[in-house]
């Protein structure tokens, strides 16, 4: 293994200088792996030579966030089960599995997605001011949320899909048991859906929606917090016909910025509203393009600031929640897959899953 052959060579013993060493995920199958993994690379390097990358950690829009959390005065008040209805995490990819067949047949969307880039989007939305902004203080927050998800029931909370063929962008596109290297009779799941709750004072009975899935109609990451309705509207009913509640939204990509829904009146004599956008966008704010992720990780790295990187508690507490989503999947009888067609939205189930409590998925 690489890191025996590190470790053997010499080259990992801290003299002059500093030595580091970047893991890429998959960073592990399963908690049993993760840890054989972790327990390899601290024969050789100590934890704090190690940086797992989990590249949307490097996305300037995932950083923002935390800035457009801990900056400003205005949303954190409300930025709790009082004002809060619920959260939407979305990673929703138009892309297949780009022959990547091997790999995905042994990962599917559990594991490729749910594990690091939506549970790091998650701790993000829910994690409690840290007093600053050093590398365990933020990442001590992070795991905290991790540590206070409730058990999830899989029969009820966790829908899993795999598309079929179908229509993406105007092109047909096979379906996933067609894809090089895959199974005609794959169980592997292309799309999940997982509710979810935080057990602590600032989100106890917020439901938290988690999705990711691949061939969506269109490839869209975002973080969406709807509140709650205004109390009372003094307007008569046919003035506030249509309104929405307000919602904001925290774009990752593309059409990388925020929004914030918000009712205003429609011009006229008459009192009637809409929902109308208050937005952001980066590229017009800024005028720059925002660096890659990976430059930015590989950048900190070199300084040796491990912030954005995932420390070894955080990863093995994801893969205790993907274990135990696993084992109940494992329980379930099979799902009848391909259960949606390329170019739809996931599975129906996904919809009623949501839908049970009066709630819909956004389409972004
Ligand atoms: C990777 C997954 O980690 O993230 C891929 O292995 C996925 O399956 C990719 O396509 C998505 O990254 P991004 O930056 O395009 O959202």
């Amino acid at each position: 293994m690489i890191i025996d052959g590190l470790g053997a060579s010499g080259i990992a013993r801290e003299g002059e200088g500093w030595k580091r060493v970047v893991v890429e995920k998959p960073f592990g199958h399963d908690l049993k792996s993760a840890r054989e993994l972790n327990e390899v690379i601290h024969s050789v390097f100590k934890e704090s030579q190690v940086y797992r990358i989990d590249h949307y950690l490097g996305k300037e829009t995932v950083q923002n966030v935390l800035v457009f959390r801990f900056a400003n005065g205005i949303f954190e008040p409300i930025w709790n089960r009082r004002y809060v209805d619920h959260i939407q995490i979305t990673v929703a990819e138009d892309l297949g599995i780009e022959l990547r067949g091997k790999y995905y047949e042994s990962a599917g969307a559990l594991r490729d997605i749910f594990q690091n880039h939506l549970l790091q989007l998650l701790s993000i939305a829910a994690m409690e001011p840290p007093p600053n902004f050093d590398a365990d203080t933020v990442r001590d927050e992070k795991v905290k949320v991790l540590k206070a998800i409730h058990p999830i029931d899989v029969a009820r909370d966790v829908v899993r899909g795999q598309y079929g063929p179908g229509w993406v962008g105007g092109q047909h596109v096979p379906g996933y048991r067609e894809e090089p290297n895959v199974s005609p009779t794959s169980i592997t799941e292309t799309y999940i859906a997982v509710r979810l709750k935080v057990d602590n004072w600032r989100w106890a009975d917020t439901p938290f929606y988690l999705r990711t899935g691949k061939r969506l109609p269109s490839r869209a990451s975002e973080i969406a917090i709807q509140f709650k309705t205004a109390p009372h509207l003094p307007f008569a009913k046919t003035a506030v016909q249509g309104l929405t509640p307000n919602v904001l939204v925290m774009r990752i990509q593309p059409h990388e910025g925020a929004s914030l829904k918000i009712a205003a009146k429609i011009p006229g004599p008459v009192m009637r509203l809409r929902t109308v956008n208050m937005d952001f966008f980066y590229g017009s704010a800024f005028l720059v393009e925002s660096p890659d992720a990976y430059e930015r990780l590989v950048l900190d790295c070199m300084l040796g600031d491990p912030t954005l990187f995932a420390r070894e508690d955080e990863v093995e507490r994801a893969w205790g929640l993907v274990d135990h989503i696993e084992e109940g999947l494992a329980q379930q009888p099979a799902a009848g897959f391909p259960n949606y067609a390329a170019g739809a939205w996931g599975p129906e189930a996904a919809d009623a899953l949501i839908e049970s409590d009066g709630r819909r998925w956004r389409r972004p």
